[in-house]
């Protein structure tokens, strides 16, 4: 396989992050050839604002979109916060949205998973995090869907749980199957 890069995002700021602790599993589980980047600076980024959005962005935000551009495709992991996409992320995805119909993951594939608290892990976060990242000009591949009832972990990390294991290394193979 020709070497690939893969932009991770997490959309939670915690150190104890499940979601973060399943971008490890994502990093563990990476086939041969294919790098996962995962994007730690997100807490750094500020609100989207357009006055900020000139030839000379925040550094956190040229971090942010040079991460993009390296990347072939992107894995986004995260949590749901109040039924919906947690602010950091939907920040990040604001900015990577511009300039607008030249952002900086536009046409790339890209694949949302995660964990959440609720019954059904997070599903109506992921599907408005597919469904704003499609608006933003990835190209979301909508039928990779993950996402794990934390009770399913029974608070061990989710590298101890075979079936997310599986789970997790299921949706980057065909990410990045989906490359090109
Ligand atoms: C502000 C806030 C809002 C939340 N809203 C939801 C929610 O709507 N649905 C849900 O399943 N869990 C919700 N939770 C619980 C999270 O799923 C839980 O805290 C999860 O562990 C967060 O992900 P993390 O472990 O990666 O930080 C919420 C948590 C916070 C802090």
């Amino acid at each position: 396989m020709t070497d690939m890069n893969v932009l991770v995002l997490v959309g939670s700021l915690r150190k104890a992050s499940i979601n973060r602790q399943l971008a490890e599993v994502a990093v563990d589980t990476a086939p041969d050839g294919v790098t996962l980047r995962v994007f730690d600076g997100l807490a750094e980024v500020p609100f989207y604002n357009e006055d900020l959005d000139t030839d000379s962005v925040p550094e956190p935000v040229r971090a942010l979109r040079a991460a993009a551009a390296d990347a072939d495709a992107a894995l986004v992991i995260t949590p749901e916060y109040n039924g919906s996409i947690p602010g950091v992320l939907k920040n990040a995805i604001d900015w990577l949205s511009r300039p607008w119909g030249d952002g900086a993951l536009m046409d790339k594939p890209l694949a949302v998973v995660g964990a959440a608290l609720g019954r059904y892990g997070g599903k109506w976060a992921h599907d408005e995090t597919r469904k704003s990242f499609g608006i933003a000009g990835a190209r979301v591949i909508e039928d990779l869907e993950l996402s794990v009832p934390a009770s399913s972990l029974h608070g061990a990390h989710p590298r101890e749980s075979a079936d997310v294991v599986t789970a997790v290394g299921d949706v980057l193979g065909k990410l990045v199957a989906s490359v090109g």
